[in-house]
């Protein structure tokens, strides 16, 4: 059959093994559903999957009675209801279930419906890959908010979406069809990601109007069967821009009224939305800042109307003046989210989450962590991670990205000298915070691989399971994701694998190295190099490249501070160019060209030498995607090849055009006498 990869990983593929599962139940006990309630799914998902997986049709009982041999589906309460005692009651958190395949049933308990859907998908996934032998556990969330941000545009484009148009809106208006919507969810749901905001963070306030409110309940309806709840950003002019009043400022009692009838027009017809998701004061948005309220009073605003709904306010950190002048030395874009937010802290509704990009500039190929997650102690916070690779190839080039997050997520940050990495810190347990969690900017599309490139899934799949589980491991999450996807070859694991582990650094090698970020156009596309355009403008992605040096002097001593935005023992270890990592030396100081790096190459040579092996690895994806030729059906097989085909090319566009701007810039040769030799 054909493969577009619409059902990604979700494709229930029969498994070689499958005879190897002797103690398969017969039937499937889905406990007190009601039609389009997600143990309801969940029954529904466990029949048509084994039915896959294993070839075995099992019937479906909305019953009380556990045969003498099924799979049993459902919440702690209609468990204990309809069988007495569950033990393990107590350890399970919200969201969270148990699963147990130990003797002739199967017990799939979730805490609540969502969790009861999350342990079906376990179990299938645990089917799907051929693991067969007994097993009984729990499983909880790391944090209480696992979310996607969708930043589609109201007239059906998406900003930043590299796979075709809008499932959610066209000419202005939601969609009517919302079948795609829920097979998103679907997906979302085997990931256990629960939340999704469908428009940009750029946000029209036409999303508000009557006809859009009612879509939106068309959404939340087809997506609450798979416990995602919708939520959406605003537009902060709203009352003003829409709602015809003469002021957008939060302490004005008319624009307060305004937030709060209009929030309960929607929640009378989304009575479970998530939230909000608010841009403010960024990148020419409108804010509260015009009316000179703070950020926090924004925010609140927002806070008080949906707080009798259960509502939260997902507040963006991502705040910052774009047009700073470069002739400033100590100017640095980098502080701007700590400067903003420090004297917040503690002023947020208990309902506002801070919403902090990983980085302190913008998805850059490396960043270190944001300092703001360790500055807010009574604020909770959220990370904001970007699965849509932005500037990192725009699915065009292969890049796994779990590694990157994970290394933020690990990032021990010190605050107060006490162990703080990023992922205790984003989860509420560091700090005490009642919430928080991530948010994965996703951008999907029409195309039907979802992600506009078929191997670009891993990042969506390893997204949801770390937004779940940071502690996951990249490479088994990744795993896990071929077998589902591929299937079992060997060869094809081991490729597969082999190419995304590699891929991060290969696209880091032949874009920007030592942190002097990704060197792609920052003015109009984010895509291709133009190291020249970093500088010169207000940006403030700027490398300060000259005919000597390069890099942003972040130190406290004599640059920008941005340094000393960190707990004391990171701080130290950034201020201070012999302890600063390589590849994050540029972010943080400024240096020759000849500056020795601890690799006892230069600064240029590396940047020469990195260049050129980069390039040379993303050559070696297309023989070894070729190498899986008749184990993979022809449509992906050919899909894949053609990224790879394209991204070996541009990878080549990269080394030449990075490498030389550098050469004519530094005048230095290259030691190999590549560069200088054209
Ligand atoms: C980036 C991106 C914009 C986006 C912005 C944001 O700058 O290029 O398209 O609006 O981030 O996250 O708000």
């Amino acid at each position: 059959a054909a493969e577009d990869g619409a059902s990604a990983w979700l494709r229930y593929a029969p498994v070689p093994q499958a005879s190897n599962y002797r103690s398969l139940p017969l039937s499937i006990v889905a406990l007190n559903t009601t039609t389009s309630s997600p143990v309801h799914i969940a029954g529904k998902e466990l029949q048509e999957g084994i039915k896959g997986i294993l070839g075995k049709e099992l019937s479906i009982a909305d019953g009380t009675k556990r045969g003498s041999s099924s799979i049993v589906v459902g919440t702690i309460d209609a468990y204990k209801k309809t069988f007495g005692d569950f033990e393990e009651a107590d350890d399970l958190e919200e969201d969270g279930f148990f699963l147990s395949t130990v003797g002739q049933n199967v017990r799939i308990i979730g805490q609540n419906q969502r969790g009861a859907l999350y342990g079906a998908f376990e179990y299938l996934s645990r089917l799907a890959q051929g693991k067969f032998s007994p097993v009984t556990y729990v499983s909880n969330p790391h944090a209480p908010i696992r979310w996607v941000n969708e930043w589609n545009n109201m007239d059906g484009s998406i900003e930043r979406g590299y796979a075709g148009p809008s499932f959610f809106f066209k000419n202005g208006f939601v969609v009517e069809n919302v079948t795609r919507a829920a097979e998103y969810a679907r997906l979302l749901a085997s990931i256990r990601v629960n939340g999704i905001v469908i428009n940009n963070v750029n946000a029209n306030a036409t999303l508000l109007s009557a006809r859009n409110i009612e879509g939106l309940g068309r959404l939340a309806d087809a997506m609450r069967p798979y416990g995602v709840q919708l939520g959406i950003s605003l537009n902060f002019a709203s009352p003003q821009t829409f709602g015809g009043l003469n002021t957008f400022d939060p302490l004005d009692p008319s624009v307060d009224a305004w937030w709060t009838n209009i929030t309960n027009q929607i929640y009378k017809r989304v009575p479970d939305m998530a939230g909000y998701l608010v841009k403010a004061n960024s990148e020419g948005q409108p804010g509260p800042l015009t009316y000179n309220r703070t950020l926090a009073d924004g925010a609140n605003m927002f806070a008080r109307a949906t707080k009798p709904h259960g509502g939260v306010v997902m507040f963006r950190a991502f705040v910052y003046d774009n047009h700073i002048n470069e002739s400033n030395w100590k100017n640095d874009r980098a502080n701007a989210a700590v400067e903003f937010f420090k004297n917040l802290d503690g002023r947020f509704d208990d309902n506002v989450v801070v919403q902090i990009k990983f980085g302190p500039i913008d998805f850059q190929v490396r960043e270190p962590p944001s300092p703001l997650f360790s500055t807010l102690h009574n604020t909770s916070t959220a990370i904001e991670l970007q699965v849509t690779p932005e500037y990192l190839g725009q699915n065009c080039h292969l890049v796994y990205l779990s590694p990157q997050w994970k290394e933020i997520l690990e990032f021990d940050l010190r605050a107060d000298d006490k162990p703080s990495k990023v992922k205790d810190i984003i989860s509420g347990e560091r700090f005490k915070r009642p919430l928080g969690g991530s948010a994965g900017v996703v951008n999907v599309g029409t195309n039907a691989t979802w992600l506009g490139s078929h191997l670009a899934m891993s990042n969506l799949y390893s997204y949801g399971r770390l937004a779940w589980d940071p502690s996951l491991e990249s490479e088994q999450m990744l795993q896990d994701w071929i077998r589902l996807t591929f299937g079992f070859d060997r060869k094809v694991i081991d490729t597969i694998t082999e190419m995304s582990m590699k891929s991060r650094a290969a696209y880091e090698n032949y874009s920007g190295n030592l942190g002097i970020q990704t060197l792609t156009d920052i003015l109009y596309t984010h895509f291709g190099p133009n190291p020249a355009s970093q500088d010169g403008n207000g940006w403030g992605q700027w490398t300060r490249a000259d005919g000597f040096s390069i890099g942003m002097d972040r130190t406290v001593k004599n640059g920008t501070g941005n340094a000393g935005q960190y707990p004391p023992a990171v701080a130290r270890v950034f201020e201070n160019i012999e302890t600063t990592p390589d590849n994050l030396l540029l972010w943080f100081h400024h240096v020759n060209y000849t500056h020795l790096l601890k690799s006892g190459k230069t600064v240029i040579q590396h940047f020469y030498d990195a260049h050129y092996e980069g390039a040379a690895t993303a050559q070696t994806f297309v023989p070894m995607w070729e190498s899986l030729k008749g184990k993979i059906d022809n449509q992906r097989y050919s899909e894949v090849l053609f990224r790879q085909v394209f991204q070996a090319g541009h990878s080549i566009v990269w080394r030449d055009a990075i490498s030389r701007f550098y050469n004519n810039l530094s005048g230095i040769p290259d030691q190999a006498k590549r560069v200088n030799n054209y």
